[in-house]
Formats: C-alpha cells, structure tokens, sequence
C-alpha cells in the first residue's frame, strides 16, 4: 500500500508521519517511510539545491525537472521495490505537491505535469493521500517558528520565503485535487493540536483499512 502526507508549510506533515509509523507497526505492519524530495541519497543532493534560498532565481522548468529527477531515483530504488515487497509505502509528498506547486502556483499547468507523470512513472498514483489542510497564515508561522527555532535549517527556506498569496495558491490547488479525487483524498483540519490530528488520522486509516 502506498500513502502520502500533502500539505502547505508548517501542516505537521513529519509528525503526523511518525505517528502513522506507530499506527503500522502497533499491528505487525512493516513500513517504509520516506520523502520527497530527499528520499534516497541522489534525491538529498537534489533538495539541497532545490530548498536553498541562494537558488531563489530558479526557472520554473529548472525546479520541475529537479523535482521529477528526484522522484524517478526514488521510484525506481525505493517506491517501487518497497511495494513490490508487499511493505507499506508513507512518504512526505508526492506528485500532488508537484501538481500544486510547480502546476497551480507557479503556472506550468496541470496537463504538462499529468502527461510527464505517465509517461515517466507509469501514473503510478498513491492508494491513499492525507491532506493535512490549514490556513497559509497560520502554517506560515508555523514553518519559521520551526526555522528561527532551528528544529528546522535555515538553508531549506527557499519556499517559506515565497509569498502569502503563493501558499494561497497552493493550498487552493490541494483542495482542487482532493475535490476531484475524493475517493484518494482525506482532508485532516491540521489547524487543531498533533494528538487531536493523530487521532482523526487514526480514525480514517481504520476505516480505510476496513
Ligand atoms: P518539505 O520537505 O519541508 O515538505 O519541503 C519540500 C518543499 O518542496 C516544499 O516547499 C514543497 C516543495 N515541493 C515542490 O515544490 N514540488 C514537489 O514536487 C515536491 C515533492 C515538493
């Protein structure tokens, strides 16, 4: 099974992963977790350059095409044999978040991005995606409370430094997807405290485990 945790900055994505780990491994579920960008060796020197704010100058082609190189090392060396295995697959971003950021907020389209998708990666698609929604406002003050407090590095800054209008948009294109794909999506409220959106996530995975 294959799960995905999409969200704007500052959504709790990485914590709530762990507790999913718990969730799996508390019934004998072996899991592999992972991310992108940054999942395998090749993909952490991709982030490097994709997250740094000296790359603040990027084309918006430039940053696709980083983003697809590093799925396509983390499809082909992790993803796929992980599944093949029959291990349950979480990962911190997918191809939505490419559909949302480089798609809808920096304007390549979403037709580009669906057709580079199957030709690429076979439309390989996650079973079941978590959005974890919240206000950009607030996830913003999230992000660089975490960076300023350093739970975070200052040198992956380069998206928090983009503008409230953009993680507008970006927040608005993940409600898109999960309208049009409501059978995948979950949206989470990711507004109210960790326990509670651990447990509503809880609760969602036990139903869809079902
Ligand atoms: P994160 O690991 O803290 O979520 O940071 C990853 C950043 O990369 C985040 O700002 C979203 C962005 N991103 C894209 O723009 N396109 C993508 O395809 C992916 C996977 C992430």
């Amino acid at each position: 099974m294959f799960i995905t945790l999409e969200g704007i900055e500052g959504s709790g994505k990485t914590t709530q992963l762990r507790y999913l780990v718990e969730f799996f491994e508390e019934r004998g579920n072996p899991c592999v977790t992972t991310r992108e960008p940054g999942g395998t060796l090749i993909g952490n020197k991709i982030r490097s350059i994709l997250l740094d704010p000296e790359s603040k100058d990027m084309d918006p082609i430039t940053e696709l095409l980083l983003y697809m190189a590093d799925r396509a090392q983390h499809i082909h060396s992790l993803v796929k044999p992980s599944l093949s295995e029959g291990k349950t697959v979480l990962c911190d971003r997918y191809f939505d978040a490419t559909l949302v950021y480089q798609g809808f907020a920096r304007g390549l389209g979403i037709d580009l991005l669906v057709q580079l998708h199957k030709i690429l990666f076979n439309d390989l698609k996650p079973d079941l995606t978590i959005l974890l929604d919240l206000p950009p406002g607030v996830g913003l003050a999230r992000a660089w409370n975490q960076l300023n407090n350093g739970q975070r590095s200052g040198g992956e800054s380069r998206f928090e430094e983009e503008t409230l209008a953009f993680h507008a948009k970006v927040r608005a294109g993940y409600l898109e997807l999960a309208r049009l794909e409501p059978d995948r999506f979950r949206i989470i409220d990711a507004v109210q405290d960790e326990k509670h959106v651990r447990d509503t996530i809880r609760e969602v995975l036990l139903f869809f485990l079902k």
